[in-house]
């Protein structure tokens, strides 16, 4: 199989072919993913919600992507695989965003790091792609600044902070990144980004006009129960079955019906 590079993302772009793309933080999930025709797997410090439990995004260290990275590449035949580069590791020095890309690269073997924000980390954004590796933008409702935002709903629905996404847009297409993530913003800005930028937006509750789409793959599986967002689509309720195998494996050991004599030695 062919690996899909940033420049086949362009030319999907291009020629008007829709970029999908999801999460996985494991190698047994990255295999369904990577098999069932993915074209980016993000490891994303959703990670630090879905796989670790905690609140937010902030406390995932730049070891823990590295693992959860390393995982997800010994599976991905076909995908790009994207690594978001945590919380801390890059804000406000260049260098150790550098450092911290690098890392990345070197010891999970993944294709391109992921970093959100606009014009105030051009300079981190611009030192790693000096290094030679893709970086891939992230704007809106960036998870890393929830307590600045203090809230999880829709940004820039305001003139002003419309204004500045479509400048970091530029900014980030300027600086030389290979797309950028919409997340959570109104379906009529993305579109007007999407058709600013040549470079591919994907989107995540930002409408149908994106060049793609991400989602968390727990939240589309149907495994994270609770969790249901206007812009999630639920594709299966995994938690449902896999509770369902888990109940009866349960009920069949209490009941001495598992092992039965064929599945012993
Ligand atoms: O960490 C993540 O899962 C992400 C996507 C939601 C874009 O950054
Ligand atoms: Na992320």
């Amino acid at each position: 199989v062919k690996r899909i590079t940033t420049h086949i993302l362009q030319e999907m772009k291009n020629r008007g072919e829709k970029i999908a793309m999801l999460t996985a933080y494991d190698y047994s999930m990255a295999a369904i993913v990577d098999n069932a025709g993915m074209d980016i797997i993000l490891v994303g410090d959703s990670a630090s919600n879905v796989m670790a439990g905690h609140e937010t995004t902030l406390p995932i260290t730049l070891d823990q992507m590295i693992y959860h990275a390393s995982s997800v590449v010994r599976a991905a035949k076909r995908a790009l695989v994207v690594v978001d580069l945590p919380f801390g590791s890059y804000q406000g020095n260049s260098k150790e965003a550098l450092s911290s890309a690098i890392r990345i690269m070197k010891e999970s073997g993944a294709h391109a790091v992921k970093l959100e924000g606009g014009v105030e980390i051009a300079e981190s954004i611009s030192r790693i792609l000096t290094a030679g590796i893709p970086v891939m933008g992230h704007l809106g409702l960036t998870p890393q600044s929830i307590y600045k935002f203090g809230t999880y709903t829709v940004r820039a629905k305001e003139e002003a902070e419309a204004t500045k996404l479509k400048e970091d847009a530029l900014k980030l297409q300027e600086l030389g990144c290979f797309g950028v993530v919409l997340e959570k913003i109104p379906a009529k800005l993305a579109k007007q980004v999407t058709e600013s930028l040549i470079i591919p937006t994907i989107g995540i509750g930002a409408g149908q006009n994106c060049d793609g789409q991400v989602l968390v793959v727990h939240d589309m599986l149907g495994i994270n129960k609770g969790f249901k967002p206007r812009f999630l689509r639920q594709y299966s309720n995994l938690f449902d079955v896999m509770n369902d195998a888990i109940q009866t494996y349960v009920g069949d050991v209490k009941a001495k019906s598992f092992p039965n004599e064929k599945e012993g030695y």
